[in-house]
């Protein structure tokens, strides 16, 4: 079979490979994406409960971990979120801010996805899916790929094969490996936006708490998320838990402030000549569940005048400082991303290009981590608008 030529192939047609995909077409290159799954961008379409939080408009650098903070700087101050913004406002596609400056879409996930298809048609992109790549090697004019579909010849190769987050629907480590070929380093990778583990011990405090969320400030190390909290029968999900997750190391401490905005101990000064019971008073914040089992740690459902300076003490350190060591995470089967990844010391911050020439890493591949919230996909966009352009 004759061999297949093309100026640029892009092995991953997720997030970033799709944007990038469509760009370099636009831009008169001629392009291949490939991609092993029979499907396009499963994790765009299984996104933000099926809407798609597609970016957020507060996305700036301290909203990204990698080794090197500055890394981010120069891709998302040249593809905002505004560029991605105007891109569906052409098209007509229609969305909302839910909180904290998500952007969701109106309709379904799959609507980004069909955008992105269209415009890779558009621009003239070849696309093929189901295609295994068995080897990559380097040759005179770019690179040689080995696949399924017979041997591709290109002049520069973009991975963004994505990271190990879900591997039910086609993650795998090939862009850490391709790097490793290449002699690129890799920051060791972790699951995270991922929910934290209890042991059976500390698991059987919460049994009866399975389901209930509550507003909360998790703290890791120096970090803190003000959201959700949500007791799970596994241990800790929900918003605070899932970013707070991406700051977390095995053996460390979080801490939980039950009630961020108000002060217990003054609640009940306030209170102190009810003769309300502390679990009612307690469910005015809480779910009645949650009122009973802080209650319980007392031993007695004390009317609040009856509560000792000892009591109050205590409820103040378990509502504003519950303290506990999660016994790990759920997995790369239940995270949103991987932290770490190829390492942005082996790689131009401008363009995505490796220190190997013509070859790049863009979107979750690279050790760029992005919080929960429309973070990642704004790095998958600019990583792929960087190398693209
Ligand atoms: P992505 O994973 O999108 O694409 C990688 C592609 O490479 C896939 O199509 C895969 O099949 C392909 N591939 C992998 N191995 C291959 C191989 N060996 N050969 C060929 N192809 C291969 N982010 C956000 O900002 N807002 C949100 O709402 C959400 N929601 C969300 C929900 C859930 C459940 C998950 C798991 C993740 C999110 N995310 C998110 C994170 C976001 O989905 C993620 O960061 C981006 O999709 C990353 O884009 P990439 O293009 O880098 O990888």
């Amino acid at each position: 079979m004759k061999p297949l030529t093309f100026d640029v192939v892009i092995i991953g047609a997720g997030a970033a490979g799709l944007m990038s995909a469509q760009l370099a077409g636009a831009l008169g290159h001629k392009v291949l994406i490939i991609d092993h799954s029979l499907r396009l961008a499963e994790k765009i379409r299984i996104s933000g409960g099926g809407r798609c939080n597609f970016t957020n408009i507060n996305a700036a650098p301290e909203c990204y971990l990698s080794q090197n903070p500055h890394f981010v700087k120069s891709a998302l101050s040249r593809y905002t979120p505004y560029h991605f913004i105007e891109l569906l406002d052409k098209f007509n596609i229609t969305y909302h801010e839910k909180t904290l400056g998500q952007l969701f879409c109106d309709g379904k996930s799959q609507t980004i996805i069909d955008l992105l298809d269209f415009l890779c048609t558009q621009n003239g992109v070849t696309r093929k899916m189901g295609v295994t790549v068995k080897n990559i090697t380097q040759s005179p004019l770019g690179f040689t790929i080995d696949s399924s579909i017979g041997t591709i010849n290109s002049g520069q190769l973009i991975v963004a094969t994505g990271g190990l987050a879900i591997p039910q629907i086609g993650a795998t480590g090939f862009g850490y490996n391709l790097a490793r070929q290449f002699n690129l380093d890799i920051v060791p990778i972790s699951p995270a936006l991922v929910p934290l583990t209890l042991d059976p011990k500390d698991l059987i405090t919460f049994a009866n708490l399975s389901g209930i969320s509550f507003n909360s400030e998790v703290t890791t190390g120096n970090t803190s998320f003000v959201e959700n909290t949500l007791f799970t029968h596994r241990g800790l999900s929900g918003p605070a838990i899932l970013q707070a997750s991406s700051y977390w190391s095995a053996g460390e401490t979080i801490s939980i402030n039950m009630l961020p905005s108000q002060n217990i101990a003054d609640i009940i000064k306030e209170n102190k000549s009810s003769n309300k019971k502390l679990s009612t008073l307690l469910g005015q914040f809480f779910s009645s569940r949650l009122a009973n089992t802080i209650t319980d740690t007392l031993g007695q459902d004390h009317s609040i005048s009856q509560l000792s300076n000892d009591d109050t003490l205590r409820l103040t350190q378990l509502i504003h400082n519950f303290t506990l060591i999660p016994s790990g995470t759920s997995g790369y089967k239940k995270a949103e991303v991987t932290k770490g990844g190829v390492s942005t010391k082996d790689l131009n911050s401008k363009t995505m290009m490796s220190k190997v020439n013509g070859l790049y890493f863009i979107g979750e591949v690279v050790d760029v981590t992005g919080w929960l919230g429309g973070y990642n996909f704004q790095w998958a966009w600019a990583s792929a608008s960087a190398a693209a352009t």
